[in-house]
Order: structure tokens, then sequence, then C-alpha cells
């Protein structure tokens, strides 16, 4: 094959898959699939954003390689994130003759990639699905680790299902279209990445060019191999190496949430989460006030805030952190980080610490 791109390998025994990274990798899919003996029918969920940019390029590439797909957009944007939006799918698929012999490419972003993900995970039981992420958050996280799901009245992500591709091809040519906010937010995924266990790469964000196409294919797939090597350790999220990847997620989301879906982007949340996590970490893991304002510099670097609006109340903010599924089981685990490259998770936050950390972040 021409252009293959880099490769990662994400290595769950006999569900093991490939990355495929790399610039004009669109253009390649059919050739991956067929080289991995996909089956000729397939859905191609997509969005109302990403469709009419990438959808036809990608379904005339798929029918060149001698496959019979079929096209499907929603609506752009988190509410299509729902059960409903699931269910609708699922039954437009049925109309359109797909059957447990089909499988489903996810083209888009986060959106696309959990729902379609987890329309893959139910439709008849399962079937094989792959990620074509075109989003920096989807390229380096939500794509890779079979985490598929939709969000509930009562917060993100509750209902779901582990379901791992059968490939991921990330083109990295996509992520030009993108608006510089949703580039920009996408990098908070990155920073965090560098945070929990890449020194080295937190240190080269510094120079990162993002007009530098091999730059930034290379920034994604040392992305992908963190968070495959992650999810290769921890598949399930059950011994705590996974739950690393949570580092600012857990008062992001609440931010997110309690802000309103929409006010904030994802990435911006968890920029402000990374800014929570790290005044934590200051008083509870001992990380240096230097490395806090070296992280707080790249966020900036990046566009991204790092202080929380007026308009968004403390008592909002904690109200959506009691609904995330991390504070489920009722203990508080949080990420902490003693120092740039490294984190672990601790049980020893409290919601009131919680609390004022929210408030310093005014
Ligand atoms: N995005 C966090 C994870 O995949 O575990």
């Amino acid at each position: 094959m021409e252009n293959a791109g880099s490769r990662v390998d994400v290595r769950l025994g006999d569900r093991s898959y490939c990355v495929r990274i790399g610039s004009g990798l669109l253009d390649a899919l059919g050739g991956f699939l067929k080289q991995d003996d996909f089956p000729p029918v397939c859905a191609v969920i997509t969005d109302s954003n990403v469709g009419p940019l990438y959808a036809p390029r990608a379904l005339a590439g798929l029918a060149a390689a001698g496959f019979q797909p079929v096209r499907f957009d929603v609506p752009a944007g988190e509410p299509s994130k729902s059960l409903a939006q699931a269910g609708e799918l699922c039954e437009r698929m049925i109309g359109a003759g797909l059957d447990r012999h089909a499988f489903v490419v996810a083209l888009g972003g986060g959106v696309v990639g959990d729902l379609a993900g987890f329309v893959a995970a139910i439709y008849f039981r399962g079937i094989p699905y792959v990620q074509v992420p075109t989003t920096i958050v989807s390229q380096v996280d939500s794509a890779v680790g079979g985490k598929t799901g939709v969000n509930a009245a009562q917060g993100k992500n509750l209902i779901g299902a582990f379901h791992q591709p059968r490939l991921v091809v990330a083109d990295v040519e996509t992520l030009r279209s993108l608006p510089a906010r949703e580039f920009n937010e996408g990098c908070a995924e990155i920073v965090k990445h560098a945070i929990i266990r890449d020194r080295a790469l937190f240190d080269s964000l510094e120079t990162f060019d993002r007009a530098d196409s091999a730059a930034l294919s290379t920034l994604i797939a040392r992305n992908v191999a963190i968070k495959a090597a992650i999810v290769a350790a921890d598949e399930h999220e059950t011994t705590g190496e996974r739950a690393l990847l949570n580092f600012g997620h857990t008062v992001g989301h609440g931010i997110e949430a309690a802000a309103g879906y929409g006010k904030f982007l994802h990435g911006e949340a968890v920029s402000l989460g990374i800014v929570a996590a790290c005044i934590l970490s200051m008083k509870k893991a001992g990380l240096a006030s230097a490395e806090n304002d070296a992280i707080l510099a790249r966020l900036r670097q990046f566009g991204l805030p790092t202080r929380l609006p007026a308009e968004v109340s403390t008592e909002a903010v904690l109200t959506a952190l009691r609904a995330d599924k991390k504070f489920a089981a009722g203990r508080v685990r949080f990420v902490l980080c003693p120092r740039i490259g490294e984190a672990f998770v601790s049980k020893d936050v409290r919601m009131e610490e919680i609390r004022e950390t929210v408030e310093a972040l005014r």
C-alpha cells in the first residue's frame, strides 16, 4: 500500500488492533479494510459538519475497494450522544437492510466515535467497527481504547459499553479543517498526556509548529502510543492505570455540565480541570509551583482557559461532579501529579478541598 502512515499497535490479545496515523489516509481507508478482511456492507456514521467535508471521499474510496457503504448522518454536537439517537440509528440501519454481517465506520470527532461505537456494540448484539477520527481529541484519545457510549440526563457517558474498534485510521489532514478553537481544545488532551506520562513531550510542546504536517503526525502518533500503552495495561479501568487519563476530567466534567453543554468545548473544560488538579497537586502531592506555572503557560499557549468565569457557580460544579460516574461509589478518586510526567490516583481528596479548588479557579 502506497501511503500506510505510521502505525501504533494496541495490544489486547486476540482483540489487538492497529492505529494508522498520517496525511491523506482517508483515501487509503478502503485498502486498509480490504487488507483486514472486513465484510462487504458497512454503515458510515458521520455528522452534519464532517459528512459534507469528508464522507464523499471516504465512501468513494470504500466503493472503489469493493465495499457497499451506506451513509448515516446525525446532527453535529453533544446532544446527538443520546440513547434516542443510538436507537434511531439502529432502526435506520435495520431499515436499510444491514444485518449482523455489516460493520460500522465512525467518521467524525468524539461524539460520532462514541455514538457509532456504541451502536456497533449493541447492533445485532455487536458488530465490528472502525474509527476514523477527524479531531485532535478523538485522534489522540477517544477513538482509541474502546470506550463507547452516550450521555444520560444525569451526566456524561453514563450509558455505554467497552467495545474495541478493529482498526483506527487517523488522517491528520482532516485536522486542517478544524476551526482554531477546536484545534486548541484537542491540545488539552495532549497537554494531559504529557503531564501524566511524558516530560519530554511536555517540553517539546513549547516549540510545536501546527503548520508542519510531519510534526503534527509525529505528535499525534506519540500521543496515541501513550494512550495505547495505558489501554493495553488496564483495558477496563480496574487497576488505576487507565484512571490516570482522567487527570483534569473530574472538575473538568463538572464545569462542562454546570456551564451547560456548548458553553465550553470539552477540552476547554478539561483545561480548567487541569488547572484545578494542579492546585490540588501542589497542596497534596508536592507539585512544585514552577512546574504548575509551566503547565499554565502550556495551556495558555494553546489559547485554553485557565480562569473560571463568575457565572458558573461553584455549587453547580459540585452538584454536577457528584453525578459523575467517577464518584458513583461515593468515593472521591482524584488524579494528582507530583511532577510533570508522573501521576497517581489519590483517595485522599475531600469534597471540601475540591470546593476550595473550584473557588481558587476564579
Ligand atoms: N478518555 C479516557 C479513557 O479512554 O480512558
